[in-house]
């Protein structure tokens, strides 16, 4: 029921602008959709987002961290994601479990057994049907990212993962890949060093053929 469709990245790779674009796409075609994010998409899952991103004057240890983005996920899952697939949408969501393998469990290092049971206990057996990696060099992807932090408001500036070192985001990029390399029917990995426009034909073909085999296509 439904299409679930998840945008996966490095800081900066552009899938927040992709997921606009392909939300504004399949609203052209009149195909209904949910266009939601992580950690987000809750009003529980907005107030974790500003504690789990924002700097404040606390600390959160890596375990602390990975049960945070489990507890957002699981309201996401309960009262966002399932309820859009059973109503027939496609729902368009700016990360999922895998940011939680790759960032907790392969860039932090945390035990890979409880990574991947949280991700289980919280995803309730709904997994994406398609992921779409937008794979850049780490570098490109930070100095992006940082670009668009400069223009936040002091205090709200999302910026706790972009503060971290550079061998961390680029076993982030690793652990992507990896992972795309384990799972190659779900994933696409597409080349996120293309202009927006040539990405934005790219997301849209494959949103496309994954609506086309399943029959979802207006
Ligand atoms: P973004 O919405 O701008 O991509 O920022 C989300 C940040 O949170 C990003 O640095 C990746 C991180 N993150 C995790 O570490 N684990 C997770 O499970 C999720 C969803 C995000």
């Amino acid at each position: 029921m439904g299409l679930f469709v998840t945008f996966e990245g490095i800081e900066g790779s552009g899938k927040t602008t992709q997921i606009e674009l392909a939300g504004e796409y399949l609203g052209q075609r009149g195909i209904p959709c949910l266009r939601t994010e992580e950690p987000g998409g809750t009003s529980l899952g907005r107030r974790l987002r500003e504690l789990l991103l924002n700097r404040g004057p606390f600390a959160i240890c890596p375990e602390a961290e990975l049960l945070l983005f489990a507890a957002a996920r699981a309201q996401h899952v309960r009262e966002a994601i399932l309820p859009a697939l059973a109503a027939g949408k496609v729902v368009l969501c700016d990360r999922f479990a895998d940011a939680t393998a790759v960032y907790q469990g392969y860039a932090r290092g945390l035990d890979m057994e409880t990574v991947n049971f949280l991700n289980a206990f919280s995803i309730q057996g709904r997994h994406p049907d398609l992921t779409l990696l937008f794979d850049l060099p780490v570098e490109t992807g930070l100095t992006r990212a940082r670009t668009r932090i400069e223009l936040m408001t002091p205090g709200q500036k999302e910026d706790r993962f972009e503060a971290e070192e550079l061998s961390f985001h680029r076993k982030v990029r690793e652990g992507y890949l990896l992972a795309a390399h384990r799972e190659v029917e779900r994933f696409r990995v597409i080349d996120a060093a293309g202009t927006i426009a040539e990405l934005r034909e790219t997301v849209c073909f494959h949103l496309d053929r994954m609506l086309m085999e399943r029959g979802l296509n207006t």
